[in-house]
């Protein structure tokens, strides 16, 4: 959801840190952006705009803004439509504050501050923290206590930052169900709060992350320091640690889109995951696995099911974290809750762990961020060795992710032969932006296959919704003639994965029963299949893919690269933009 940045500097070019966080902090929303900062005269100044980051900083580029504080937002909406007055930052009597989350008791808070006289200029939740710390500041309390006693109203999930143009030398943020660091710069002339590492990878080498309830008070006099209160109160040290976020990791380094750069490392991802996986999970001692995620981490844990029950013999339930949180689930003591996300921060994700923990049940947390939420409340942590991953669609993280699960259950895997599947793709011949553009006109497309071609194939159909915004859904290939068989007609494009495993000749008997409908193909299969196909490949409604032949535990990993390569061409024949496509966020942090 929205990224947060703030920083308080004996600089006076702080504009610069606030437009260059937000580039970076984009793929956790974009749909309007804004900063706000005091003047030389101390005045409260406040830009924003509608639109991504780029055209924010055209427009600050056109001030010569001199100042020591500020804050910055990149806006993903949940409150109030995405206009201008609805873009963060919310001000109040010289009060600014920038806000990721929901507050729920918005409403009741907004009825008393207009029943106290204010009038609100948004549609949001956010702006009723601007309203009342000034209501709080107007009722004799200073900054500091004013901030403090609007945050312990609210109910929701925050992470808000304030300043005060009274108080230019503080800087203020608290932190309850979203993700919130604070750091200095290696010269110490600058502190930062900021939603992520990946915000701070230039400004902040090191970092103390906020948990629930705490509120941070950065400072400056002769020095610039920060303090940290738990649930407001008792100051408490927070461990700093290094911000391991490079340069590196979010540039595009030659790559037109952080998600083709993400893609072409999935080979790499594959084997840095073997070579650090070391940890020691035995799976076969749980009476039962569970499995809770959402989008495409619950995709990686469906296909794990497979793996897991085949070869640890345990009974896998894989949940959506949404659903899973709010059915009374019923727990048997000697299980294992495995939690997967890439950002560690999806809160139904988040939530879902926190009932399971509370009902005494062993967790298992599987992150692409080591510092996240998730991560850091689970018993046991697993972390996915993926890289920072920028693009709003997963791709190499699911590598990580699958891989990581396979490893839980079977450690002597061939990573040479899972390697070469992925980059036989990789660096195929094979004319994906030709297929793409045979799609992208598409009114619906499926993604069909059996037994671990299944939750690849809602995963292919996942990353082309998202990116092409073309309805496409992911079925059982033996589902087909269930039901959907009455969408196919000319106008409809089925994915079949076929590849030769011993699911083979009753996928491609599926497939038959689409062609006898008009329908039209894309056979993604393995070569030694050509032979079975009875020249099905060369019927005039199927276009195929030959990959090379593999050991059939390893065909998801080409197979993967496959339909993330087919989403992110045909999102190109349509001129979308991959990294940020619309209405996304690459961290869900509000239900
Ligand atoms: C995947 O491409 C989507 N961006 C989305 O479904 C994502 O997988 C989901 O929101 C879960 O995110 P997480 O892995 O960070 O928890
Ligand atoms: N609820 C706030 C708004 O709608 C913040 C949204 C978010 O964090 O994604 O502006």
């Amino acid at each position: 959801m929205c990224g947060i940045i703030s920083v308080l500097s004996f600089r006076d070019n702080i504009s610069k840190d606030l437009i260059s966080a937000l580039e970076r902090l984009e793929y956790r929303g974009y749909d309007s952006a804004g900063i706000a900062y005091f003047d030389e005269n101390s005045n409260l100044q406040r830009i924003r705009t509608v639109g991504k980051v780029k055209l924010l900083k055209e427009v600050v580029q056109k001030f010569d803004i001199k100042s020591n504080i500020g804050i910055g937002h990149t806006r993903w909406a949940t409150h109030g439509k995405v206009t201008e007055f609805n873009a963060h930052p919310h001000v109040a009597d010289g009060v600014a504050i920038v806000h990721n989350g929901i507050i729920e008791n918005y409403q009741e808070l907004r009825n008393s501050l207009i029943s106290e006289g204010y009038e609100f200029e948004s549609e949001t939740d956010t702006e009723v923290v601007a309203k009342l710390i000034a209501s709080n500041i107007k009722s004799g309390k200073d900054f500091i206590e004013a901030f403090k006693s609007a945050i312990s109203k609210l109910s929701g999930t925050f992470a808000i930052v304030a300043i005060y143009e009274k108080e230019p030398n503080l800087l203020l943020g608290a932190k309850k169900g979203s993700p919130m660091a604070v750091g200095l710069s290696s010269d110490k002339q600058s502190c930062y709060i900021a939603s992520d590492a990946v915000a701070l990878s230039t400004l902040a080498d090191e970092l103390a992350y906020l948990e629930e309830g705490d509120i941070v008070v950065v400072r400056k006099f002769d020095h610039l320091s920060f303090e940290i209160f738990e649930n407001g109160k008792d100051k408490i040290e927070r461990e700093i640690v290094p911000n391991k976020v490079s340069l590196n990791d979010v540039a595009k380094n030659g790559y037109e889109s952080f998600m083709l750069k993400e893609i072409s490392e999935e080979a790499m991802v594959a084997r840095r995951t073997f070579e650090r996986f070391k940890y020691d999970i035995n799976l076969s001692k749980y009476d039962s696995v569970s499995i809770v995620a959402c989008g495409t981490s619950y995709y990686a844990g469906l296909l794990s099911k497979y793996w897991i029950e085949e070869i640890a013999k345990v009974h896998v339930d894989v949940e959506i974290a949404s659903e899973f949180r709010y059915r009374n689930p019923v727990f048997s003591k000697n299980s294992l809750y495995i939690f997967i996300s890439q950002s560690g921060e999806t809160i139904d994700t988040l939530c879902a762990m926190r009932l399971v923990k509370e009902a005494g049940i062993k967790t298992l947390a599987l992150v692409n961020v080591e510092t996240s939420s998730i991560a850091r409340e689970a018993d046991i942590v697993v972390k996915t060795e993926a890289g920072v991953e920028i693009g709003v669609a997963s791709t190499k993280a699911f590598v990580a992710q699958t891989l990581s699960l396979l490893m839980m259950c079977k450690k002597d895997i061939d990573i040479e032969a899972i390697e070469r599947s992925i980059n036989s793709v990789l660096n195929s011949q094979y004319d994906f932006a030709k297929m793409a553009n045979k799609l992208k006109n598409s009114k619906s497309l499926f993604y069909i296959g059996r037994g671990t071609n299944y939750p690849i194939s809602l995963e292919g159909a996942l990353k082309i919704k998202e990116l092409s915004y073309i309805s496409a859904e992911g079925y059982p290939a033996g589902e087909i003639k269930h039901g959907p068989i009455a969408i196919i007609d000319e106008n409809v494009y089925t994915i079949a994965l076929a590849p030769f495993d011993n699911h083979f000749e009753k996928t491609i008997s599926n497939t038959q029963e689409i062609l006898a409908r008009n329908g039209k193909i894309f056979l993604i299969t393995t070569e030694n299949s050509r032979e079975l196909l009875h020249g099905l490949d060369k019927h005039e409604k199927v276009d195929s893919l030959f990959l090379p032949e593999i050991y059939s535990l390893y065909q998801p990993f080409a197979l993967t690269t496959v339909i993330h390569l087919l989403a992110y061409n045909t999102a190109k024949a349509k001129g979308y933009d991959v990294d940020k496509p619309r209405n996304l966020a690459k961290s869900v942090t509000v239900e």
